[in-house]
């Protein structure tokens, strides 16, 4: 099997994997790291939702092959610590206004939706303003336990959170 090689969660790491075989499956069972959820494995779902130098991306739809060395590879582990806006703080400020709105039920999907609502403030301060209700309205990650409303109150509070 040939190496992957990729930096994750800002340390290069390289793994032994088929090059066809997606980026959820080396990084939940080939490396540990099990932030990152398997919901639908076909793109749909986003329950896996990371981010790949800065963007929101869905590992379960990225063949592992596809990586180059100095592609950056982030999960939920490593926002806090890896995330040019973070801050100083033990969590990403996202995170921490995911805390403060008691966001999550069961959590499943709560890794991806932090990882796509980071994505979506960085998306919209490139565009150079704040995010709308229209932004909130496109994001596609299913929560099973609904917890939508709570969702976007802590987006636009993790907004205003973040440097
Ligand atoms: S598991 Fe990746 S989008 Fe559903
Ligand atoms: S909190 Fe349960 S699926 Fe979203």
């Amino acid at each position: 099997m040939p190496d992957q090689t990729f930096i994750l969660n800002g340390r290069k790491v390289t793994v032994k994997a088929p090059d066809h075989e997606r980026l959820l499956w080396v990084l939940r069972d080939r490396l540990g790291v099990t932030g990152p959820k398997y919901g639908c494995g076909i793109n749909v779902c986003k329950a896996c939702t990371s981010h790949v130098n800065g963007k929101a991306v869905n590992p379960c739809s990225i063949p592992v092959g596809k990586l180059d060395p100095s592609d950056e590879v982030t999960t939920i582990e490593g926002l806090a610590d890896h995330a040019p806006d973070s801050g100083s703080g033990d969590l990403h400020p996202m995170q921490q206004a995911w805390i403060d709105h008691d966001v999550s039920q069961c959590g499943y999907c709560q890794p991806g939706q932090v990882m796509q609502a980071v994505a979506l403030v960085r998306r919209a301060r490139r565009e150079g303003r704040s995010i709308t209700e229209a932004d909130l309205d496109q994001i596609r990650n299913i929560c099973r336990c609904g917890t939508y409303q709570r969702i976007r109150e802590a987006i636009k509070d993790g907004e205003r959170r973040m440097r």
